[in-house]
C-alpha cells in the first residue's frame, strides 16, 4: 500500500493510472476508521480496479478549533486497517497541504446546503464542498463514494459534481449499525458510556416513524411527535433538529406526506461528568415513502 502525503505525486500516480486504464475509486475520510467506512472500501473495490482512501481532518468544517481538536485521530491504526482491507493507495496530506489561509476560493451551494446541519453549523458544507472538490481534483478519481448516514453531505456533493461538471461518479453507500441499531460514527467513541446506552433513542426514533407510516399515518406533524417523543425518553439526549424534508431536494414536506420524506435527526449526547460544551453530536435519517403505508391503518 502506497502512502501519499503530496497533492501533485497523487495527481501524477492518477494519470499513470488512467493513462493504463485502470479504473480509480476515491473513499474520502477523515480517519478513525470503522466498519462503516470498510463498507466504503468494498463498495469501490467492486466498483474499481483500484481503491484509494484519503485520510483528512477537514480543520475547516468544524464548529470551533476545539471540537476540531477533541475528533478521534489514530494514524497508525487507520493505516493498518487500510492495509488489512486492501487499500491500493492512502492520501494522507498535513493540514497545510489541503488548506491555506490565504486562499480566497471556496465552494458554495445553494438550496440543498441551507436546511438541517446547514442551519445549525453555518460553513460546514461550504468547507465540505471545498475539500471534497480539491480531493476530487488531487485524486482525479472515475468514482467517489460516501456514506448515506451523512445524507445531506451525500445530497451537496451531487449537487456540486453535477452543477460543476465534475468528471466523476459519486456513489452513496448504506449506513452500518451496531447489533443495537446505532449509525457507525467515528464520533460513538467519545460518548460516555451512559449516553453510548442511551444514543439507540436515534435508531428507535426512525423505527417509530418509519412504523407509523407503514401503519397509514402520513400526518408529517404526528410523525414528527412521534419521533421527537422517543429522543425525549433519552435524558442525556438535547435535540438539535427532527425534521422531515423532501427526500430529493431537501425542500419543505407537505402537511400530509405524498412523496418520499427524509426524516433527519441531529441529537447532542451529554455526558454525565463533562461540560455541556464537550457533548456529542450524533446524526441519523430514513427515507419514509408512504407508498409503502398500509391504506387500513
Ligand atoms: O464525511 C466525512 O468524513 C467528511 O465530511 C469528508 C467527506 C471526508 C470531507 O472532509
Amino acid at each position: 500500500m502506497r502512502i501519499i502525503g503530496k497533492v501533485a505525486e497523487l495527481q501524477a500516480l492518477a494519470d499513470c493510472e488512467r493513462a493504463a486504464g485502470e479504473k480509480i475509486a476515491l473513499v474520502p475520510t477523515m480517519g478513525a476508521l470503522h466498519a462503516g467506512h470498510l463498507s466504503l472500501v468494498e463498495t469501490a473495490r467492486e466498483r474499481a480496479d483500484r481503491v484509494w482512501v484519503s485520510i483528512f481532518v477537514n480543520p475547516t468544517q468544524f464548529e470551533s478549533a476545539a471540537e476540531a481538536s477533541r475528533y478521534p485521530r489514530d494514524r497508525e491504526r487507520d493505516l493498518q486497517c487500510c492495509r488489512d482491507a486492501g487499500v491500493d493507495v492512502v492520501f494522507a496530506p498535513e493540514p497545510d497541504e489541503m488548506v491555506d489561509p490565504a486562499n480566497q476560493t471556496w465552494v458554495e451551494v445553494g438550496e440543498v446546503a441551507r436546511p438541517l446541519c446547514g442551519r445549525s453549523r453555518p460553513g460546514h458544507f461550504r468547507a465540505v464542498a471545498t475539500i471534497v472538490a480539491k480531493l476530487l481534483l488531487a485524486a482525479k478519481p472515475h468514482l467517489a463514494v460516501f456514506g448515506e448516514k451523512d445524507y445531506q453531505q451525500l445530497a451537496v456533493i451531487r449537487r456540486m459534481v453535477r452543477d460543476l461538471g465534475f468528471d466523476v461518479e459519486i456513489v452513496g453507500a448504506p449506513t452500518v449499525r451496531e447489533p443495537d441499531g446505532l449509525a457507525l460514527s467515528s464520533r460513538n467513541v467519545q460518548l460516555h458510556p451512559e449516553a453510548r446506552r442511551q444514543a439507540v433513542a436515534l435508531v428507535r426514533a426512525l423505527d417509530a416513524a418509519e412504523g407509523a407510516v407503514a401503519s397509514g399515518e402520513l400526518d408529517a406533524a404526528r410523525l414528527l411527535a412521534r419521533a421527537t417523543a422517543e429522543i425525549e425518553k433519552a435524558p442525556l439526549a438535547r435535540i438539535d433538529y427532527v425534521e422531515l424534508r423532501d427526500a430529493h431536494s431537501l425542500g419543505p414536506v407537505p402537511e400530509k406526506l405524498a412523496d418520499p420524506a427524509l426524516l433527519a435527526l441531529a441529537v447532542y449526547f451529554d455526558s454525565p461528568e463533562r461540560d455541556a460544551a464537550e457533548a456529542v453530536r450524533l446524526i441519523d435519517n430514513r427515507v419514509l415513502d408512504p407508498r409503502r403505508a398500509s391504506s387500513s391503518g
